[in-house]
Order: C-alpha cells, then structure tokens, then sequence
C-alpha cells in the first residue's frame, strides 16, 4: 500500500481534483494532509477557516482515497507565539528560539499544552468521524531539529517537581548524584538548575535526570492528543512520524500511546550525515548505505508492536543535507520494496509535489513545480504495478535479536570518554555486520522477552535494569554484549562491584581498567591466530573462567565467554565482528552466508527478497525449485529480486 504527503493549501483549489485523481491513478491508496496549517485552520485566535479543509477532505475521498491527518501543533503561527511568549523553547545558550520556521515550541510550557489541546479539540470534533479520515499523525517529528530539551522556566521547573519524584528526598537527590562533590549539594528543591551553561561539565547524573525528564515530557505532550483523539475520532489509527537517528527521547514510550509507528526515510541525506569513512559516503552516495534504512525499519517495527509505517520516503534529492545528490536510478522502487520486505504496511513518499516557494524549495516531490512528473513519479507507478502481483506475509519472528536502548545513547553521549565513541555508530556497526551475513534482525529494547532467539546481540548497554538480566538468564540465545555493558548504574555511578555491574554474574568477569584511543591509535586484537584490529576502546578484564577466546597484541584477554554469554572488551571493525558473528551464529544452529558489500536479504511472508546497492550485480541465493516473484535472480545494482516456495 503506498501514500503521499500533500498540501492543499500550496496549491491552488482548482488543481486539487486532477491532483487527487492523479494520485489515485498512480496506484496511491493514504494521503497525508494538515500537519503544518494551523494558519490557515485558524488565521486570528478563535476564528476558524474550515471550509477549504471541508472541500479539500471531500476532493480527497471522493476520489477514493484515505486521509491520514496531522494535528498542527508543529507549526504554532504568529498571533499564538505573541499571544503567549513563554512557549518559545530556549537553547543550551539560554537564547529562546525564535518564530518563522517550525517547533519553537516548549514540551513543558502549560500554555502551549493548552493552546494544543484547543486546536487538537477542534479538528478531533470536525473531522474526528469524517469517512475519508483513516488515521491521525500526532505533530510532525517530535525532536526534529534538536528541540527535545529545552532550558526555560518551565522546563526547569517542571524538572524540579520530576526529580522531587524520582528521588523523593534532596538527601536521596544529593547521594544519588554525588552532589559532595565540587560543592553541588542542594538544600532546596528551588535551587536544582538545568544543566546548562555551566562552566566546564555538568554532573553526568544531572544531564541523564535531565535527558530522562526531557523524555518524559515528549510522552505527555504526546498523549494529550491521543486522549483527545481516541474520544473525538474512533476507530482510526494514531500513529506519529519518528525520525531517523534521533534518539533524545524514549520512542518505545511514546509509541505505548499509539498504534502505529511511523518513520520518515531519506536514505542519503542519512548517509551524508551518519559516521561513515569518506569512501563509504562516496560509495553509497545515490544508493544511501545498505543497512541505513533497513536499521529504522527494524527499529520502528519493533517501537510499533509490528504495527509501522514510511510516512515519508525520499522521492529524488533533498533540501536539508550537506550534499543533494539524486538517487540512483531505481532507488526510490529499492526503498519501497525494501520497506515492505521489513514488513511496512504503508510506504508514503513525501511529497507530491516540490513546492516553489519557501524553506523546501530545493526539495523534490514525486512531480515537478510546473506540474509534470519527476523522476520518482515514474518509478512509484512501477512499483504499484509490481505489488499488484507479489503476496505479501507477515514478517514473523527473525532469528537474531539486537538489544537497543534510548537511555543507552543518553549515558555514552553525556560521557563518550574517547572523543570518537558513538552510541550510534558502535550499535550501527554490529548491525551491520550481521545483516552481512544474510540475517533478519529484530531490534528490541533491553528487558523485552528474548524468547525464541537463537542468537542476541547487545553491542553495549551501560545501565542494565533487573528486567534486563531476567531476559538475558531467561533465553536459550547465545548473547553478545559489547564493551561498557553494565557500566554504570541507574544513577551514573560506577557499579559498587565494578562493571559489568549485575552481568558479572553471567560472564564472570570484571572490568578493572578502561582506555579510549585516539582514531590512530590502531592495535592487534587475535582471535583464532588470526590478527584483527582494535580502536577507540578497550578494557582490562579480570577473568577466572576458561573462556578467553581473543586476546589484545599485549595477550591480555579480549573477548571471553561464560557458556552461552560472551563479553567483547574493545571496539573493533566489521572483518572481526563478521567472523565473531558467523561462529556465534553456526553455535547457535543458524546458517550464515556472506553477502556481497551492498547486497542484503530480507524475509516476508514466505518470501526473500534480494536488494543491491553495489555497482555490480549480485547472484542472489536463489534455491532450485524456487519461484521468482521479482526479477530473474540476478540483482542488477540499485535491483531487487523476490522468491517463494
Ligand atoms: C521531514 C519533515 C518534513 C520535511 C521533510 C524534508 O523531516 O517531516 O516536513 O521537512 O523532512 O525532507
């Protein structure tokens, strides 16, 4: 099934029906509406301007086609902002965020939460039961262009009536933190500050309370419209559109709200901006790398309960990276296919069409500003008649189960140690290099139920909560954990017992030393007498078992294992972390194979589909007696091949 994001107020009312009905001809069944037109919904406090979103939803469903719609609380337009001024968010520097562009509004400002809740009443009663309205978007990206934490009044505030929650007493406060330290004890709730502005480094517990309240207040500003749509609008779905490598609030909490996660994809703008080499930016410049897409929908099936949509899909270039180039040809048809091979119910491109005007001018859509088709349009088309002949499954269960944690990120951000270290990356990188070996992946949060996996990989997780140890003793898996593992507690101490902290009892070891090195600081890491490389992080064990599998160039242990618990002590590179994952995996009793550098599979239903992002074709591994649903079983570069039983 397949959408766009359209905007009838850029376009004039006489274009809409044609738009609509061009829409429907391109084999296109959602439309995504509203989600920035507070100004035109509203033009002066309390005067409403319904009539051309009445005309508009009318167009729409008359030509047959379902409307998801945002609430606009993205975009709050001029007179609200001067009507109510301490909604603006302010920035670490302390500067509030100015009107004319989008999101220069507070999480924790009561004011604006009230303004929403009249907007979010308004449109819930108008258009809640209307018969082309199949599903709401709440806002537009919460944390888009770095807006989750904000360092106003409110906000400070708010953070102080939280922590009086969290911690109950200032004594508890004080002790959890470590607040003897430099003098920071409190004797007064009022005197907690945010943990801006500071003269060197914050205390890294008060950033992570901080980062956890910031969190906190994304959920609630979320569920105000959840509860006032669930009444105003049953029975249509509730989703909201994530981001990709966006992680300063609790996705897995917000989507607790929700019934559908949905995600915007825009696989070379990733690319350009993510911690890849030069040579791999320029390899995959048109293509975007391999796994960045497929690392967001396995994340976001799993954020949805099985439940996610593309709710905007990169159609040609785009306006907001460092470089613009134009997707391969072909890109646009791999990603949708690739989505729905994740298991996407819906894979919606944004946007219809490239708006001549404003901040995303340089932006393409599926048509060209003069009205014709792009490029994209034309693959779309292809696409939509290819679907009408593939089945589609379920996505079911995949063998390989990677941990990922928001609060992960919080910790290793607020105190990377090495200049270099990235939560991001490091996690991307074990990915990777097990989706090389032609594996599904299922990313899970710490303390879900690791039940039926043959093989977890946790590629760090400093803070590890009892429900996390009960799932790692509960599964039958072979379990991987990465440097930094139980390396702090929930209040950003160093465990009493040292790290790994409460894994210790798994792995019988103990971490004594840590070291960050510099990017040319490249030592020997064996492993089966063969020599690898470490970088950025290692650590010195201390280990009584018998399990030392990889030693450091100095033969200090490496890598050790206790049973089916193995525990890596550096950071590595992708040959080392693909031979540990190819034994790991046949310990487990699955089957690896190694893919070509750009070519992945992925399975749905009970089918297989192959893609190729290399400039080379790709035999895929198609078995005798099999059925091509897609392609001839040679993937040309920027292809896609599909098989079943
Ligand atoms: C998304 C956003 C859209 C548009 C798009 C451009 O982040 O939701 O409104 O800005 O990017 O690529």
């Amino acid at each position: 099934m397949l959408g766009v994001c359209y905007y009838p107020e850029h376009w004039p009312e006489a274009r809409w029906a044609e738009d609509a009905r061009r829409m429907k001809a391109l084999g296109l069944t959602y439309v995504r509406i509203g989600e920035f037109a507070w100004s035109r919904l509203e033009p002066r406090s309390g005067q409403f301007d319904w009539g051309w979103l009445d005309r508009a939803l009318d167009t729409l469903g008359n030509a047959g086609l379902r409307v998801v719609l945002g609430t606009p609380t993205a975009t709050p337009p001029k007179w609200l902002v001067d009507s109510t001024p301490r909604m603006l968010a302010v920035d670490r520097d302390g500067k509030p965020r100015g009107f004319g562009s989008r999101r220069h509004y507070c999480f924790s400002s009561d004011t604006y939460a009230e303004q929403c809740r009249r907007i979010v009443t308004q449109v819930g009663e108008r258009y809640g039961k209307h018969p082309a309205v199949a599903g709401w978007q709440t806002d537009n990206e919460y944390g888009c262009h770095d807006t989750v934490r904000c360092y106003c009044a409110n906000c400070r505030e708010g953070f102080q009536t939280w922590l009086q929650r969290r911690h109950g007493t200032l004594d508890a406060l004080n002790q959890a933190w470590g607040n003897v330290f430099w003098s920071m004890e409190y004797q007064d709730w009022s005197e907690v500050e945010l943990p801006n502005l500071t003269v060197t480094e914050a205390n890294p517990a008060h950033w992570l309370d901080f980062y956890r309240f910031a969190s906190d207040q994304v959920v609630a500003f979320n569920r105000l419209q959840v509860e006032l749509l669930r009444r105003l609008s049953p029975d249509r779905f509730l989703a909201h559109n994530y981001m990709g490598f966006i992680t300063d609030f609790d996705h897995f909490r917000v989507a607790e709200d929700l019934d559908v996660a949905s995600w915007d994809s825009y696989p070379l703008g990733f690319t350009d901006h993510f911690y890849l080499s030069d040579d791999t930016k320029r390899r995959y410049a048109r293509t975007g790398h391999p796994d960045i897409a497929a690392f967001h929908h396995d994340l976001y099936r799993s954020v949805g309960r099985g439940r996610w949509w593309v709710m905007e899909q990169q159609p040609g270039p785009v306006n907001w990276a460092w470089h613009n180039p134009s997707p391969a040809p072909g890109m646009v048809r791999l990603w949708t296919w690739e989505a729905l091979a994740h298991g996407a119910e819906v894979v919606s491109y944004f946007r219809w069409r490239q708006a001549p005007f404003a901040q995303e001018q340089m932006h393409a859509g599926l048509n060209r500003p003069d009205y014709a088709p792009d490029v994209g349009f034309f693959e779309v088309e292809q696409t939509a008649r290819e679907m009408a002949t593939v089945p589609r499954g379920d996505t079911g269960r995949a063998s390989v189960a990677l941990v990922f944690d928001y609060e992960a990120e919080w910790v290793l951000s607020i105190q990377p140690q090495g200049r270099e270290f990235s939560y991001k990356a490091h996690v991307f990188e074990w990915y990777s290099a097990i989706r090389r070996l032609g594996f599904d992946v299922d990313i899970v949060p710490p303390g879900a139920s690791l039940e039926g996996y043959a093989l977890v990989l946790v590629p760090t997780l400093p803070i590890v909560s009892d429900a996390a140890v009960r799932a790692f003793e509960a599964t039958d898996a072979q379990v991987a954990f990465g440097p930094r593992s139980g390396s702090k507690t929930a209040h950003f101490q160093i465990p009493q017992n040292l790290p790994p902290g409460p894994l210790q009892r798994l792995l019988g070891v103990k971490v004594t030393r840590v070291e960050s090195l510099a990017p040319n600081l490249v030592e020997e890491l064996r492993w089966n007498a063969r020599p690898y490389s470490t970088r950025l992080w290692r650590e010195h064990l201390e280990f009584s078992g018998t399990g030392i599998q990889a030693q450091f160039g100095d033969h200090r242990p490496a890598l050790v294992n206790t049973g089916r618990f193995h525990y890596l002590a550096c950071v590595t590179d992708a040959p080392f972390l693909m031979d540990w994952f190819e034994s790991l995996a046949s310990a487990a009793g699955l089957q690896p194979m190694r893919l070509p550098e750009g070519g992945r599979l992925r399975r749905r239903g009970g089918l297989t589909f192959a893609f190729n992002s290399d400039p080379e074709s790709w035999k895929a591994p198609v078995p005798p007696g099999a059925r091509l649903v897609l392609g001839d079983g040679v993937v040309p570069p920027q292809g896609v091949c599909a098989w079943g039983p």
